[in-house]
């Protein structure tokens, strides 16, 4: 296992919005086999609830474009200052994406339940997450999205989805065209991180500058 190029996957893979190729379509097979690796992640009582609805097909695209759009433009709204060009360029183009991949999970939250509700979708999420990982390891994009589920009945309707089962997030994905993906500037590990008890650092470790522990992302 090259701990070097895991390493890569997991820094690099970011939203990908811009530089894609929307006129090469995405083989169902490498979809297939991406999904195959994603559902290795962990699952709540060994259920696999999770549930991958794949959009190919050009009306439909549009439909989910058309409420995606309507659910960003109420985000946008609602939120201080502009959408970045990148989330702008990802609604503007998001009927043209080769494929959306809705990730689903039988069943519905209980809301009123920490524990169940944090079960519920922490089953689910990993293999989402997984996916991109996948697909960013074959030199395919994808951004994680959630505004669509402003409308998720319309989406349930349009794409025949039954009230039971819960949608929760939409990767739009597309082979990059010459995309340089790079490790985002975040917090450092010691400025996220306790030990031992809320709010201790760790007491051995030289002090932090405050703006992050590792050098910033290029
Ligand atoms: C819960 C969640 C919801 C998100 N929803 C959207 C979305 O609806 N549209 C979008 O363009 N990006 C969305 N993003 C992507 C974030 O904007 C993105 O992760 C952030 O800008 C950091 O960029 P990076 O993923 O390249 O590190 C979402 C991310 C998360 C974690």
């Amino acid at each position: 296992m090259s701990t070097q190029a895991i390493d890569e996957v997991l820094r690099t893979t970011r939203s990908v919005r811009r530089r894609l190729n929307f006129e090469r379509p995405i083989p169902p097979e490498l979809i297939e086999e991406c999904i195959e690796i994603a559902t290795q992640a962990p699952t709540g009582l060994h259920r696999e609830s999770w549930r991958f609805l794949v959009i190919t097909d050009p009306e439909q695209k549009a439909g989910v474009a058309r409420l995606y759009r309507r659910g960003f433009e109420a985000y946008a709204g609602r939120r201080e200052g502009a959408p970045s060009r990148a989330q702008q360029a990802l609604v503007s183009r998001l009927h043209e994406m080769p494929a959306l991949i809705l990730v689903c999970s039988e069943g519905r939250p209980d809301p009123g339940n920490n524990a169940m509700n944090v079960s519920f979708y922490a089953s689910v999420l990993p293999a989402a997450w997984s996916l991109m990982l996948a697909l960013r390891a074959r030199g395919v994009g994808a951004t994680w999205t959630t505004v669509l589920l402003v409308h998720e009945r319309e989406t349930a309707e349009l794409l025949g989805i039954p009230e039971d089962v819960t949608q929760t997030v939409l990767l739009p994905v597309a082979f990059t065209r010459d995309a340089v993906l790079k490790p985002a500037a975040r917090r450092g590990p010691r400025e996220v991180t306790f030990w031992n008890r809320w709010g201790e650092r760790r007491a051995d470790a030289p002090a932090s500058s405050g703006a992050g522990d590792q050098e910033p992302a290029p």
